[in-house]
């Protein structure tokens, strides 16, 4: 079986209509057909301020919706990165082969960086991709499921991998990025130019999974769309209208071409009536299961418990090799 890995950010609240569509739907699918390496990734978490009881808490939270969304621990490994010590060790490897340029034109960084302030930025949120290197190489992951903002992080392992093989013999696989076209970006519901993230301007234009299902209601029916009334999917041209018909699609499993069809003659009213309530049916039952795995915290926390268990098995293994290849003489 092929491998893939991927990690989500354990933010506070829930996760949002993008992360699922992007990211964590395809985890739950591929698990029944992959080797499936999943994580909560607190180690990232803190490259910003974090308050420790909340990030804890949040690190739960976020489990437990993964959980809710369908991963099976009998069917992939589920796991919180902190749990396993070889990522930050592995990752200061890799800090150590990255170069300085390199780093500094990732993309996300220079956007949060300049968000808050070169002063303010940390050492660690320039590093943050470099992490997100070691974590992908250390279970030698063939695939990465992520969205389109990912892409570049997962260029930079390709690249890093290669060259430790270069320099030091073949130890790393070169993992490919695992993007669906129609989700890879999810658009912000009050401005479809951006993407939906949790640091949109409004938070009308972005869907909380474990918002009460009235108040997403509310927020899709006042989606911006556009002052045409066509229901068509092109996102240059309609780019409102074409991210609800991709939301609608994706969850209803109905193709877009099929959709269009059946809204000839209809108004942007009847899709967002109709995208408001598919949406309703799929977070009532996803809070009340994300709340039933919260409640049981101590089963939880033995399910990660076994999950870094199996996440260590493999990613000892890389680092062992890795840390001979490098030269370090081993501890007797
Ligand atoms: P994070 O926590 O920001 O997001 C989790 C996943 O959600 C995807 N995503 C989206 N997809 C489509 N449309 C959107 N609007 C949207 N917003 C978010 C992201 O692309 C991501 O796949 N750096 C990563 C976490 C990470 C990781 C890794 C991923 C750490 N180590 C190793 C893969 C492999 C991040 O911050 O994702």
């Amino acid at each position: 079986r092929p491998r893939v890995l991927s990690g989500i950010q354990p933010t506070a609240g829930s996760f949002h209509l993008g992360n699922y569509l992007g990211a964590v739907r395809q985890w739950v699918a591929l698990q029944e057909t992959h080797d499936a390496f999943y994580m909560v990734v607190d180690l990232h978490a803190i490259t910003v301020p974090q308050d420790p009881a909340e990030l804890r808490a949040n690190t739960r939270l976020a489990a437990a919706q993964l959980l809710a969304a369908g991963l099976d621990p009998e069917r992939c490994t589920l796991f919180v990165q902190s749990h396993v010590p070889e990522h930050a060790q592995l990752g200061w490897v890799m800090n150590c082969l990255t170069g300085f340029g390199e780093a500094s034109r990732m993309t996300q960084f220079k956007d949060k960086s300049a968000k808050q302030g070169a002063e303010r930025a940390t050492v660690g949120l320039f590093t943050y991709p470099i992490l997100q290197v070691a974590d992908i190489l250390l279970y030698q992951a063939d695939q990465v499921p992520v969205g389109e903002d990912q892409r570049q992080h997962i260029e930079l392992t390709r690249d890093l991998a290669e060259r430790f093989n270069g320099r030091f013999g073949r130890t790393f696989t070169l993992p490919a990025p695992y993007i669906l076209k129609e989700t890879a970006k999810i658009y912000d519901l009050q401005d479809p130019q951006i993407k939906m993230s949790k640091s949109a301007s409004t938070p009308k234009g972005l869907i909380n999974l474990l918002d009460e299902p009235k108040a997403t209601a509310k927020k899709v029916k006042s989606a911006v769309t556009d002052t045409d009334t066509v229901i068509r999917f092109d996102p240059a041209g309609k780019p409102g209208v074409s991210n609800l018909l991709t939301i609608l699609s994706t969850l209803t499993g109905t193709g877009v071409a099929e959709l269009e069809q059946g809204y000839e003659g209809k108004g942007y009213g009847a899709l967002k009536t109709d995208l408001a309530e598919v949406m309703v049916d799929f977070v009532t039952p996803f809070r009340a299961r994300t709340q039933e795995f919260l409640d049981d915290p101590e089963t939880l926390d033995s399910l990660l418990a076994k999950g870094a268990e199996k996440a260590r098995a493999v990613a000892a293994e890389t680092l062992a090799q890795t840390y001979d290849r490098v030269g370090f003489l081993p501890a007797k």
